[in-house]
């Protein structure tokens, strides 16, 4: 398949001529994406892709038949297929054709939490004046690494048989029969063609079926739907029972991910089968690394699109980069989730010699039972290495001999990928005792270090070395961790969850809610790292369950409300206020966090469920946005599916009807336009209440809207006037307020720079 021309390459390295290569014009997979499923039959659609190859195969249906990897028939059309860059772009120009892309490889977003929330009960989640056992007809499909089905999280005693919509299988494999799924896991299959295509996949350590040996979608899924079990624990950390969102509803798995990561080609193939299966959520924490591709060359984006076209509502995580900007799962037809951490922390207690005690994060099961003396680990540099560079405590770095039998201080730079495990294993290596991790970005992210260690943010750690350095024979004993219950201030938003502004579309407010995501305890697989049943992890891989789970409910006692209703319904009922009533703080410097770190706020279960009102949308809306944002009428066709035109394009993406308000660029003045939809009682008079942005003023017309009918919908605008002079982003919120009720959305406004002198 490769065209491979040999040539020199000259590298220098050290001064010496290495190597003589052949670059090749080699063949990758890539993913032909043709819009909206024509129901066409299975032959039709697979001769039609196998023309479409031959005609750049110079006519060869052998060689055709050989690129072709994959066909998506059911929620969408397109296929899969080995292309070189040239092929590529020929297919591109083809008449049927979206768009063409690389086979790209997405990375996991890597549980008391439910409690913090304020739902209780067991078996089903208690919201006063709302049953919600209709979960058990409500179906959650996981894309993510298989499901470890003989979990207690995933037991289906006393469950009623499976709903009749259901029309998934469940796909037999290593160690996992056709026979295997139960009650509760209605369904399970494997998607792994487009993984074989990149990776070698003679070795693996994952089971070739839906059985998960990494853990991870064990533990989305359990977080979400996990039944109630009553002693969960991490090795006699953080014990008590535990059970998922929605403990009764039903769980299909999608298994995506492998060893190394899921790609595009698997990804695509478990949404077109989700839609057919009849799912109702779709949960999937996982993403592109930031930036994320344009909506069309996106494998999440793509499937979920379709997904939400039929009824599907989709959740997905954020991303765990960090920094301003680097959110993904951008599109407006998901939710995507922050993460935040729970009033519950893994401490250990760190004391000096002088009866000083600091606490670090820690996950540790020993602790130390004497003193041992403590020392930087820049003063235990070896060979060549410098302090700096030691202070890492990276392979080989450490000198044994001045190791030995101490406790060691390294440190981690915010954002550095290196292992904080691996650190502990050096300083084990090199003959330590203990060790005390600075970290200030990831300071509340517990970890299960092998040896006694904590982990400690800037402030803790500069005085721990003051104290070293001020001691003449500093020593020190770190403990086995604990769990700490109502730690304050609680919720925190975590440092590693990805932010906003949204890159691709500044107009949509990304991302559209939180919830927990920090130290959460769920099911494992024994299969994987640590051969547990439970485990603690921390990222937004863990807080997108917790809204899927939400979603379910919402779901179970809305059963004909909208994708977009049930996420208009989590994002204006959050709380921007935590556990004290005090602004939400982001990790790790503590300053009031804003709507690109979570959002519409923290979500709050026990409203969910009566939102008064609602922003609905419709696939329609999305055409019109798609117009908005200038993808031509060619691909909008071929997307949606209709012969339509761009008859009813926004005039701004900002008015489409989001539960976020977003001007991207203010300039002078702007309005943006919403309509919102009762869901609540008829008769019903809702005020408007704004917290305007700083510097700009904000009007609401009407600032009144009284509904007569459930089910009525009542226009309104918002007009946005720089009153004072303002640089940047402000934020602030628009609030329908009627009785108890409160229908809130955030307010994000851009002023650029240049547009001070407009005034
Ligand atoms: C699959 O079925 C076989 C034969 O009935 C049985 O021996 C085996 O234990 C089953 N495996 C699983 C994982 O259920
Ligand atoms: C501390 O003592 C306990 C009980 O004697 C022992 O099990 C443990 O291994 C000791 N810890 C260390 C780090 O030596
Ligand atoms: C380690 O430290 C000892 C004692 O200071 C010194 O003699 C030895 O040369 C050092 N070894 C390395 C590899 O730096
Ligand atoms: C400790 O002392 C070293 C040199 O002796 C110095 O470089 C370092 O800044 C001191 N650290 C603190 C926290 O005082
Ligand atoms: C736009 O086109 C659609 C489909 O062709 C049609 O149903 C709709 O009425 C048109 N809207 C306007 C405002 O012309
Ligand atoms: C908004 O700006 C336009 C043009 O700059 C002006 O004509 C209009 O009166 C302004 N609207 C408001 C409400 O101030
Ligand atoms: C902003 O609103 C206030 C109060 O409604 C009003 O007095 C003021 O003139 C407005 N400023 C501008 C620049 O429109």
């Amino acid at each position: 398949m490769a065209a491979c021309t040999r040539t020199w390459v000259f590298a220098l390295f050290l001064g010496v001529l290495l190597a003589e290569i052949s670059v090749c014009v080699s063949a990758k997979v890539h993913i032909v994406y043709m819009g909206s499923a024509t129901g066409e039959g299975p032959d039709g659609v697979l001769r039609r892709h196998h023309q479409m190859l031959a005609a750049v195969h110079g006519g060869s249906v052998e060689k055709a038949q050989a690129s072709h990897v994959y066909s998506y028939r059911h929620g969408f059309r397109g296929f899969a297929a080995k292309l070189t860059d040239d092929q590529a772009s020929q297919i591109a120009k083809m008449p049927e054709v979206v768009s063409v892309f690389p086979n790209s490889k997405r990375r996991l977003h890597t549980t008391h939490s439910w409690d913090f929330m304020g739902l209780v009960g067991d078996e089903t989640m208690e919201i006063p004046g709302f049953p919600t056992e209709n979960q058990v007809n409500v179906i959650v499909g996981f894309i993510d690494t298989g499901i470890w089905l003989e979990s207690p999280s995933f037991s289906d005693a006393g469950m009623p048989p499976v709903p009749a919509r259901w029309k998934g299988k469940c796909q037999s494999g290593d160690e996992f029969n056709s026979s295997s799924c139960n009650r509760k896991v209605i369904g399970a299959r494997y998607y792994r063609s487009g993984y074989e295509a990149e990776e070698d996949s003679t070795y693996t350590e994952s089971f070739i079926s839906p059985r998960d040996s990494s853990g991870h979608g064990s533990h989305t899924a359990s977080i979400a739907a996990g039944r109630y079990v009553r002693n969960m624990n991490y090795k006699g950390l953080a014990t008590g029972g535990a059970r998922g969102g929605a403990p009764i509803a039903r769980i299909a798995a999608y298994k995506t991910c492998w060893d190394s990561g899921c790609y595009d080609v698997d990804l695509l193939a478990a949404f077109d089968d989700a839609i057919k299966d009849g799912v109702h959520i779709l949960s999937v924490s996982l993403g592109p690394d930031a930036p994320q591709g344009e909506y069309f060359n996106d494998a999440i984006s793509i499937g979920s699109f379709h997904a939400v076209s039929h009824g599907i509502l989709v959740v997905a995580s954020v991303g765990n980069e960090g920094y301003k900007g680097s959110a993904i799962n951008l599109a407006p037809w998901m939710i995507t989730v922050a993460a935040s951490s729970t009033d519950r922390d893994f401490v250990s207690d760190i004391i000096m010699e002088d009866g000083t005690k600091f606490t670090g994060e820690s996950l540790s099961l020993s602790g130390m039972n004497v003193s041992a003396r403590i020392t930087s680990a820049s003063e235990a540099y070896a060979g060549y290495f410098t302090p700096y560079q030691s202070s890492y405590c990276l392979e080989s770095s450490l000198n044994s001999t001045k190791v030995k039998g101490k406790v060691l201080v390294c440190r981690q730079d915010d954002g550095s990928t290196e292992s904080k495990l691996g650190k502990a294993e050096v300083v084990k290596e090199a003959g330590g005792v203990g060790m005390i991790l600075i970290d200030d970005a990831d300071k509340d992210v517990a970890i299960p270090f092998k040896i006694p260690s904590a982990i400690v943010g800037r402030v803790t750690g500069d005085k721990i070395l003051s104290y070293i350095n001020h001691t003449r024979n500093p020593t020190s004993k770190i403990l086995r961790a604990k769990t700490v219950l109502g730690s304050q201030p609680a919720p925190r938003i975590a440092a590693f969850s990805s932010k906003g502004p949204n890159s691709l579309t500044p107009e949509i407010l990304k991302p559209d809610i939180s919830a927990p995501g920090l130290n959460i305890l769920a099911a494992w697989s024994p299969a994987a790292v640590g051969k547990m049943q439970f485990n603690i992890l921390s990222g937004t891989s863990a807080a997108c369950p917790h809204i899927t789970g939400i979603a379910t409910l919402v779901k179970a006692v809305h059963p004909s409300w909208s994708p977009s209703a049930i996420k208009s319904a989590i994002m204006t009922t959050a709380t921007i206020l935590d556990k004290r009533h005090k602004p939400i703080t982001v990790d790790p410097e503590g300053r009031r966090a804003n709507p690109f770190e979570y959002g519409s706020g923290f979500v709050n279960p026990r409203r969910v469920l009566d939102p008064g009102l609602v922003y609905d949308l419709h696939p329609k809306d999305y055409k019109a946005f798609l117009c908005s944002i200038q993808y031509d009428e060619k691909s909008i066709h071929l997307i949606t599916g209709d012969r339509s035109v761009c008859n009813e394009t926004l005039p701004t993406a900002s008015n489409l009807n989001y539960p976020s308000i977003t001007v991207a660029n203010l300039k002078g003045n702007f309005s943006v336009k919403r309509t919102v939809t009762n869901v609540g009682k008829p008769g019903s008079i809702y005020r408007a209440g704004v917290s305007a942005p700083r510097g700009i003023n904000v009007t609401v017309v009407p600032n009144r809207l009284i509904f007569n009918s459930y089910g009525q919908k009542m226009d309104f605008t918002v007009h946005f006037q720089i009153a004072a002079p303002t640089k940047g982003y402000s934020f602030g919120f628009l609030s329908w307020k009627n009785g108890k009720i409160r229908v809130t959305s955030p307010l994000v406004v851009l002023v650029r720079p240049s547009e001070k002198g407009l005034l």
